[in-house]
């Protein structure tokens, strides 16, 4: 798949989506920095130059949008095993988060796109590589900051490509039911107690079961069972 390297952009994200009906295979921007990096509800991303990951991967095929929640706990794994590389303290947070030392080193954006005559999804992937003069947020962390020691940009790009497009093909071809108990080694999720923040509406519960389709079940504080596809969890 090609690899397409940009200097600086706005966003990977947008570049991606200008791309999308220019290429006709699957292929990923990535950018030294960005100018105006998004995360999930239109929080900023930092993008600084040297600092990190930066990368948005199309993958142009009919989309089953009821299996989006899988792909990203799939997408999540190639990052455990990118990640595997330099450390061994990685958590999941569901559904699209990496933890170190309980602050924030990376998260995944996945998007429908539709272009009118062709769909796919676009995954986005920001990840905190190294330190620079730019302050990251006080909840966020970089992989070196835990490897103890610089992170070569170009090496774990290299790998993270390779992970990527083997989960994304196991994602095609299996069920999630068949990485469920490895995603489970790295999640933090069940059997604690969150607030669940959604696009409508804000709860308390235990998490208490990740279903066949990513769906995490919550036992709610009115003692109903309630299933959710996404959301914010803070303790
Ligand atoms: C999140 O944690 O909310 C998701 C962060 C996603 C950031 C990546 S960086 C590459 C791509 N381009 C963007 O503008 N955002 C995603």
């Amino acid at each position: 798949n090609e690899v397409i390297f940009e200097k600086s952009v706005d966003s990977t994200q947008t570049r991606a989506k200008e791309y999308f009906s220019l290429k006709s295979k699957n292929f990923v921007v990535i950018a030294e920095e960005q100018t105006n990096g998004v995360g999930r509800f239109k929080r900023e991303w930092k993008s600084p130059i040297n600092g990190g990951f930066y990368g948005s991967f199309v993958f142009k095929d009919n989309v089953d949008r009821d299996r989006l929640s899988a792909f990203n706990l799939f997408i999540s794994l190639a990052l455990v095993e990118t990640f595997k590389y330099y450390t061994d303290e990685i958590v999941l947070k569901w559904p699209n988060d990496v933890y170190l030392n309980g602050k924030k080193v990376s998260g995944l954006l996945t998007e429908y796109y539709n272009s009118g005559d062709e769909e796919g999804i676009i995954l986005g992937i920001g990840i905190n590589l190294n330190p620079t003069r730019h302050e990251l947020v006080e909840t966020a962390i970089t992989l070196s900051d835990v490897f103890e020691s610089k992170v070569n940009i170009q090496v774990f790009t290299h790998q993270l490509l390779k992970k990527v497009n083997h989960y994304y093909g196991l994602y095609r071809s299996v069920p999630f039911s068949k990485v469920r108990e490895e995603y489970l080694k790295y999640s933090n999720a069940l059997g604690n107690e969150f607030t669940f923040t959604t696009l409508d509406e804000q709860f308390k519960g235990k998490a208490v079961d990740i279903d066949d389709r990513g769906f995490l079940k919550v036992y709610d504080e009115s003692g109903k069972i309630r299933t959710i596809m996404s959301a914010d969890l803070n303790i």
